[in-house]
């Protein structure tokens, strides 16, 4: 395969079609969805900067290694089409990780992806006792839209766009222009829930890809004072029906809490695999 390097959102363009071409050859290969790294670019960071490596074949992009600025680490994740092995180029990622001195990295990894958790235990990377998963749920098997409780209702950005963008808060002023700049953005189903006095309760963002035909929830968020009223069950059949509606076959979600597992296994999404975080601290 032969390697390229990019940057910013030519790295994300190549990410893209990496991702795609997984999902294509198989249905729940993975972790993550093309919209997932779209979300990603949600707020500028450092490895915005950062070339990327790539490599391809005749058919694209068939693996890369994706290295994430956080708040808490960087994340470092090899993606890999069905039929490249890891292996191939985790020596890879641990080089870009000594050259460019990174303290804190985090990978997460499947609980059933063998190959990837050896990779990472040799190479000195410890579990965190986090413990998450990915739910799947066929669109044509949705449940019922639920409406808001009384005093809620569900708007969109198409009708909102003029007021400060409900994740501005912990994503910073530019979420909504960062966004706007990603291919899978819909406005459409960038979905808030008000409260009377105009109180922003909560937020969920779904995104489709007409390539794969997935739909994919990311993020979701009740804030605290509102929860347990069933505003996310709200969003939630709200969203997924706008994404069957458009065109979704199958949904994904993935949670990293108790909560989320219940509210979405809840809804009829099925866990297809759990997942856990590793991390390096370096010496
Ligand atoms: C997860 C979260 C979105 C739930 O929002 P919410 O509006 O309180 O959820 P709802 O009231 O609609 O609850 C729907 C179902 O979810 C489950 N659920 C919600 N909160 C729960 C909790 N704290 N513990 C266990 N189950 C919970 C329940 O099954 C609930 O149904 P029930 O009330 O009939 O038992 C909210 O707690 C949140 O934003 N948490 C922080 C951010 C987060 O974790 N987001 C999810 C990332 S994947």
């Amino acid at each position: 395969m032969r390697e390229v390097r990019a940057a910013g959102l030519e790295a994300l363009a190549l990410a893209t079609q990496l991702l795609r071409r997984a999902r294509l050859a198989d249905p729940e290969a993975g972790l993550w969805e093309a919209a997932d790294l779209q979300w990603w670019w949600r707020s500028p960071r450092r490895s915005d900067e950062l070339e990327q490596v790539f490599w391809l074949d005749e058919e694209g992009p068939g693996a890369g290694v994706v290295l994430t600025e956080w708040s808490r680490a960087w994340g470092c994740d090899p993606l890999v089409v069905p039929g490249v092995s890891p292996a191939e180029i985790w020596p890879h990622a641990l080089a870009r990780i000594e050259e460019l001195g990174l303290e804190h990295v985090e990978t997460l990894a499947r609980d059933d992806d063998h190959e990837l958790r050896g990779l990472l235990a040799g190479s000195g990377f410890v579990a965190e006792d986090d413990s998450g998963g990915i739910t799947w749920l066929e669109a044509e098997r949705r449940p019922e839209v639920v409406p808001p409780p009384d005093g809620f209702r569900i708007v969109d950005r198409t009708e909102t766009g003029d007021e400060p963008h409900p994740m501005r808060r912990r994503n910073g002023a530019q979420v909504e222009a960062r966004l706007r700049q990603t291919p899978l953005y819909e406005p459409g189903l960038d979905l808030a829930v008000e409260a009377q006095d105009g109180d922003v309760a909560g937020y969920a963002l779904f995104w489709l890809d007409p390539v794969t035909e997935v739909g994919l929830v990311e993020p979701m968020r009740v804030e605290d004072a509102y929860q347990r009223r069933g505003l996310a069950r709200a969003l939630l059949t709200e969203g997924i029906e706008r994404l069957a509606r458009r065109g979704a076959r199958r949904l994904k979600v993935g949670y990293g809490t108790e909560a989320a597992r219940a509210l979405y296994t809840g809804a009829g999404f099925r866990v297809a695999v759990t997942d856990r975080t590793y991390r390096l601290t370096a010496a």
